[in-house]
């Protein structure tokens, strides 16, 4: 039968229970192998791999949870076998709403932290990565990872109540429980009621409880332009009011921004189209998506070992607003020559510079560990932008 009786469940039913069950169990394992992973150049690929399974099984489990729930409304719901056992039946109950909850939060927590963040593993399908609504966000992809994480263990315990609970019936009870569910066996009233919507109340509760309280609590902790501070040194001929200062990085092929949130710059500039530039950047404001953890570990910018990088160049006018900032960066203990080509707006005693530089970071050490293009490329572009006020 493919549709649900007063006292079975149909094949659709049961496909849905079964491949949803499969596929959270996999998650999980999956979830905690990555978890239990060191991270480092040697599990790079492993844990990319690992993860874009764990992402790509999570969003089917949504989408199949959606079309569950779309085919439970226009069903019948077998009545529970023991009616008269009105606890253990309300607390079965209990969980099989915990568990509905437990479709939607899991995935969907997962996919809020993948679309907040940027790069590292993609989930593997053509439809896109990103949830709207959801920027990109440290605080968001926090939040949504506690979600995630808690949700994780009521998976545990609800999972592990609810599976006990069906052995429980097939070893000491001996009934038609796990029956019903694996080859349709009808059994039980055809007359007693299927649903009991009050079991629904402590589900609710528990899952806005999950989700309420890593918002709740969670300290507001972002960094990125938002909080962008650049200073100058005092005795600058121009301020700088502003900035960002990004590089991009292929990673697993696509392009990933990276930003410093503290720097300063000393820029001398006068009007006969020359001058001197030296920034100086706090590597460990650093943040790269997902991946900055590894970013400033010791295989890239090791910020334990190195806090600042510094470029310092001098300034020609090519053509018009188009310039030139010849000079070096100095980035974890090496110093190589840096071309910084950039186009300086003035208008009056107000400039806008947008520049571009291309390094390689194997000239700097970078990533040996990542001998090949296919994890982290060789290409680095590094983006500044500024606005500066001309201070005497
Ligand atoms: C059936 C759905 C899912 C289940 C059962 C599940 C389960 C888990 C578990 C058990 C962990 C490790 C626990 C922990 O780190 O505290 C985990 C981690 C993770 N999951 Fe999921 N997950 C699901 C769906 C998703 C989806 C759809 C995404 C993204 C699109 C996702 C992204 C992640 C990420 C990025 C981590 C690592 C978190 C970190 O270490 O910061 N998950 N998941
Ligand atoms: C090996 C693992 C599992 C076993 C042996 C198992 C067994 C069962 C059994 C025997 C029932 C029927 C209960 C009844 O008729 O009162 C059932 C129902 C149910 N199970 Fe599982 N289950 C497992 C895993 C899961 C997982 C991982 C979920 C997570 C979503 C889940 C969600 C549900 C839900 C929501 C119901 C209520 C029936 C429905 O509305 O579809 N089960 N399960």
């Amino acid at each position: 039968m493919v549709s649900n009786t007063s006292n079975s469940y149909g094949a659709v039913a049961r496909f849905f229970h079964w491949s949803i069950a499969l596929l959270i169990l996999t998650d999980i394992v999956l979830g905690l192998i990555g978890d239990a992973t060191e991270r480092n150049a040697e599990t790079a690929w492993f844990l990319q791999t690992l993860y874009s399974t764990h992402k790509t099984i999570g969003v089917a489990v949504l989408l199949l949870a959606v079309l569950r729930v779309i085919w439970a409304l226009t069903q019948p719901k077998p009545a529970p076998l023991h009616p008269d056992r009105k606890a253990e039946t309300f607390v079965a109950e209990v969980v099989h709403w915990a568990l509905y909850g437990a479709i939607f939060v899991m995935p969907l927590s997962g996919w809020v932290m993948h679309s907040a963040e940027t790069g590292f593993a993609p989930i593997w399908w053509p439809f896109g990565q990103n949830l709207p609504f959801v920027p990109k966000s440290e605080s968001v992809a926090h939040i949504a990872g506690a979600v995630h994480g808690l949700s994780a263990i009521v998976i545990y315990l609800t999972v592990g109540a609810h599976i006990a609970g069906a052995l429980k019936h097939a070893i000491i009870d001996r009934d038609a429980t796990l029956a019903r569910m694996t080859k349709g066996t009808a059994a039980g009233s055809k007359t007693s009621s299927g649903s009991h919507i009050a079991a629904m109340v402590p589900a609710t509760i528990l899952w806005v409880a999950v989700i309420a309280t890593p918002i709740l609590t969670q300290p507001a902790h972002e960094h990125g332009p938002e909080t962008v501070a650049v200073e100058t040194a005092s005795d600058a001929n121009w301020q700088v009011e502003n900035g960002t200062l990004t590089f991009t990085v292929a990673q697993m092929g696509a392009p990933v921004t990276g930003q410093f949130g503290a720097w300063t710059a000393s820029i001398q500039y006068g009007d006969a189209g020359s001058g001197e530039v030296e920034v100086i950047i706090d590597t460990t404001s650093l943040t790269l998506g997902s991946v900055t953890d590894q970013a400033k570990g010791a295989e890239f910018f090791d910020t334990s070992n190195y806090t600042t990088a510094v470029f310092a160049a001098d300034i020609e006018q090519i053509d018009g607003v188009s310039h030139r900032a010849n000079g070096t960066l100095t980035l974890v203990g090496q110093t190589i020559p840096v071309v910084l080509d950039f186009t300086l707006n003035r208008d009056g005693d107000a400039a806008t510079m947008t520049g571009t530089a291309s390094l390689d970071r194997r000239d700097f050490g970078m990533g040996s560990g990542y001998t090949d293009e296919s994890t982290v490329g060789f290409g680095v572009t590094v983006d500044v932008a500024l606005t500066a006020t001309r201070t005497r």
